[in-house]
């Protein structure tokens, strides 16, 4: 589907890492697929580079690297520089926004402005856009990391509010953009099949993982001053516990899905900073080896402090405290530098309450479904069978439902589609003030008590993080379940 009109959508922070890796990629998939309408209009913001020249060449020289695992078509590529303009703009200089308004002046449609920069400069540049009227009918989108805690996003938030409307401003939580994201509602809303046993009568515990290989590459200094519960916990993972966790919505019109997400965020049971040590691990990583290779500890890489304590690894119990959870574990686990790079969701469900088949079939675990959202996306269903032969034997046995097997579109990314939705004018996939303000207000105390005592518990680079992880889940009688690949 081509978007709905002309637009012209304005980057800030043009030059930088996600524009060049995220962004700018997402344009050109869009572009060549032939989502975006003819008239659409890229401009580009930055300091750096002095004319659109200079800016194209730098687009060839970085962008294109980073475009579809599929390679660049060139006729694709050369039409899709044409829609890209240059502004170059000193965030400091007040006429530098004068410059960016009439340089915008002949532009009709949608207006998108896209603050791909440091959440510092995203209320300075909201009050220049407002000093020259480009606030109106235009569309905001902020990235992450929207603050660094309750008070900070509330201050942006707030700020930011008095410029856009609650309705103008698109908060980018890159996961939701994912297709199996995306897929997860379908299963559970399209399906009456899960409906009757997603609760507490039949489920027994969830666990949510998403691991990385990765460590923290360039951005040593932003991480150090982040760490996991701040970078993946406060926003990714507390989305995706909220859609595996919501009630159904009324309809996918965007109120009514933050609205339900809202209600599980507000459930949260809140956290007592006596029992942070018995529900929250955080773990630091070490050197280690990672499928043959070495890697560094996290205290030795560039832009991290030597004695640093900032977590690279978080695992949580958490409990929802409505009618439907209530008593349910949710454990979660994010970490860098882990044995695999996986975003999985377990769902264990109980075992039968009695076993005519002898005690084998009372196994914990027996049935479980595995939604694997990356790196293939899968739907995996536990059942128990009969071995063949004599007697009456259990086994577990799988039902396997591989999405790129059935499906032979490609998936679409997660923010070519996301940025497709600002474009278009469709909020639901992007987080609103009330579910931001209700996710930092649940992980604040346990921001609190890290910093204000102890440290994190090391892990080797390569393995599945600190044994307290492990140990945390067996006092449930349970473990962490990770799938061969
Ligand atoms: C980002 C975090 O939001 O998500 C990164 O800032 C992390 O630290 C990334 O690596 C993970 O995203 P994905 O899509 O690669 O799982």
């Amino acid at each position: 589907m081509q978007t709905d009109s002309s637009f012209t959508f304005v980057l800030f922070g043009g030059t930088g890492d996600l524009s060049m890796r995220k962004i700018l990629p997402a344009l050109y998939e869009a572009h060549r697929a032939g989502m975006l309408a003819a008239g659409g209009k890229i401009v580009a913001v930055a300091r750096h580079e002095e004319d659109r020249a200079s800016y194209l060449q730098w687009v060839n020289e970085h962008v294109k690297a980073h475009v579809a695992k599929s390679g660049v078509d060139e006729n694709a590529w050369a039409s899709f520089v044409d829609r890209i303009e240059y502004v170059k703009l000193d965030l400091g200089r007040a006429e530098d926004f004068v410059k960016l308004r009439d340089a915008l002046q002949d532009h009709s449609g949608t207006r998108v402005f896209y603050l791909a920069t440091g959440p510092s400069l995203f209320v300075p540049i909201c009050h220049a856009l407002a000093s020259v009227g480009l606030n109106e009918n235009a569309r905001i989108v902020l990235e992450k990391p929207l603050g660094y805690d309750l008070r900070s996003s509330n201050a942006i938030n707030d700020a930011v509010g008095e410029i856009f409307s609650e309705e103008q401003i698109y908060r980018i939580d890159h996961y939701l953009g994912k297709e199996p994201v995306q897929n997860l509602l379908a299963l559970r809303f399209g399906n009456a099949l899960f409906e009757p046993l997603w609760r507490r009568e039949w489920v027994e515990s969830i666990q949510i993982t998403i691991a990385e290989e990765l460590g923290v590459e360039a951005r040593g200094d932003f991480y150090d001053n982040t760490g996991a519960l701040r970078d993946m916990v406060q926003n990714h993972l507390l989305q995706l516990l909220s859609i595996v966790a919501m009630e159904p919505p009324h309809s996918m019109d965007s109120d009514s899905v933050r609205d339900e997400k809202l209600r599980v965020l507000r459930a949260l049971k809140p956290i007592d900073p006596r029992d942070i040590s018995k529900v929250a691990v955080r773990g630091q990583y070490h050197a280690g080896v990672i499928r043959g290779t070495s890697v560094p500890a996290y205290a030795t890489e560039p832009g991290v402090k030597p004695d640093s304590t900032t977590e690279t690894f978080v695992a949580l119990k958490v409990e929802i405290e409505n009618w439907r959870w209530a008593g349910v574990p949710f454990f979660l686990r994010t970490g860098k530098r882990l044995a695999d790079r996986v975003a999985e969701i377990v769902v264990n469900f109980r075992a039968v309450p009695h076993s005519a088949l002898g005690a084998s079939a009372l196994r914990a675990g027996a049935n479980r479904l595995v939604i694997r959202l990356q790196p293939n996306e899968t739907i995996r269903l536990y059942c128990l069978a009969k071995k063949p032969g004599e007697g009456m034997n259990l086994s577990s046995v799988h039902l396997d439902l591989a999405f790129d097997q059935f499906f032979k579109e490609g998936q679409m990314e997660a923010y070519q589609r996301l940025l497709l939705d600002v474009i278009n004018g469709r909020l639901a996939l992007f987080v609103r003030r009330d579910e931001q303000e209700a996710a930092w207000k649940w992980v604040e105390p346990i921001l609190n008590e890290w910093a204000a005592s102890g440290k994190p518990k090391p892990y080797a680079a390569g393995t599945w993080g600190p044994a307290a992880a492990s140990a945390m889940l067996a006092q449930h009688g349970t473990c962490w379940l990770e799938e061969e690949n």
